[in-house]
């Protein structure tokens, strides 16, 4: 079975539309907060401002000045803004501090501690939502998680880490391993899962050898190859032993974005409730 975002995706952006219709007149607003971003990040900015187009949802993009604190507590303090993303690398800037300076609430990417703290606690507003979309699309497609052996290739605090986390909630219920570049016997623990989840961004990485047969794969890797994007898996040859994996491009990234518009219509929801 190919998992394929397209569907996952369509529901996300059908319940958001559902839900912009009950809001009437008012709107959330999505802030996209960069500093001199290159290529790669402009395109990402302009497809988030298309789908926030098609939502009917604005999205702002802001370029950082030398005082970018001042900058984020301005919009934190915003009501009419819903939502702030750091667009990574902010250049010439400690994004660490920025991060932890955004309002809980408005983190709609789930980056700073209290969101990534609360995954842990059960009480936070956001997870991250590539880790998110990986739950997600296996829900869709009825794949049972509960009591498999997943492996998670990379500890990031954005992919690898917090997708532990989720895995491991109550009600989740997935026994997880998590391997990074110091991971001895990589190829073993890939092979041993039930679920592989790749999130590493290397070509080529996840071969034949390393899928046990019959298993789960998710590719989150977003990898350039003359100008095409690749993922992480050698995918012709991987998909013959599995029994479901997604694509790339058209996997996990296009779920990733309607759950970032998802948190933002929740953060909106929550500012009208008074919760700012
Ligand atoms: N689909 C989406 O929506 C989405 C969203 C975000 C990211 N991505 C993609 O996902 C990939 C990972 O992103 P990220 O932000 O998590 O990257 P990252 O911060 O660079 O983390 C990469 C992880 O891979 C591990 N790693 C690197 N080389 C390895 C090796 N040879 N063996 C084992 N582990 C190795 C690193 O280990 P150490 O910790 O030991 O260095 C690290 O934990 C990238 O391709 C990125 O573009 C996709």
């Amino acid at each position: 079975m190919l998992l394929e975002g397209a569907p996952v995706a369509k529901r996300i952006y059908s319940e958001i539309k559902d839900q912009m219709i009950r809001f009437e007149a008012k709107k959330p607003k999505l802030v996209l907060y960069c500093s001199h971003p290159d290529d790669s990040t402009q395109s990402y900015m302009r497809s988030i401002v298309k789908r926030g187009e098609k939502l009917d949802i604005p999205v702002e993009v802001i370029e950082a000045t030398e005082k970018p604190f001042e900058q984020i507590m301005q919009l934190n303090e915003d009501p009419a803004v819903s939502g702030i993303m750091i667009m990574h690398p902010l250049k010439g800037i400690d994004e660490d501090i920025v991060i932890k300076s955004i309002s809980p609430l408005k983190d709609v990417e789930g980056r700073g501690p209290t969101n990534l703290g609360g995954i842990v606690m059960g009480e936070g507003y956001y997870a991250p939502p590539t880790a998110e979309a990986v739950i997600e699309i296996l829900k869709f497609y009825n794949i049972a998680i509960r009591g498999k052996d997943i492996t998670i290739l990379g500890r990031s605090t954005t992919v690898g880490k917090p997708l532990s986390l989720l895995f491991l909630k109550k009600g989740i219920d997935g026994t997880v391993t998590v391997c990074h570049s110091r991971t001895h016997g990589i190829q073993e623990k890939s092979r041993a899962a039930d679920i592989l989840v790749s999130a590493v961004g290397k070509t080529g990485f996840v071969r034949e050898d390393w899928v046990k047969e019959g298993a789960v794969v998710i590719d989150v890797g977003i990898n350039l190859v003359d100008g095409k994007i690749v993922g992480d898996v050698d995918f012709e040859n991987v998909k013959e032993k599995t029994i479901a994996i997604t694509p790339v491009p058209g996997g996990v990234g296009t779920v990733t974005t309607a759950i970032l518009f998802r948190h933002l219509v929740e953060s909106f929801k929550r500012i009208l409730d008074g919760g700012i």
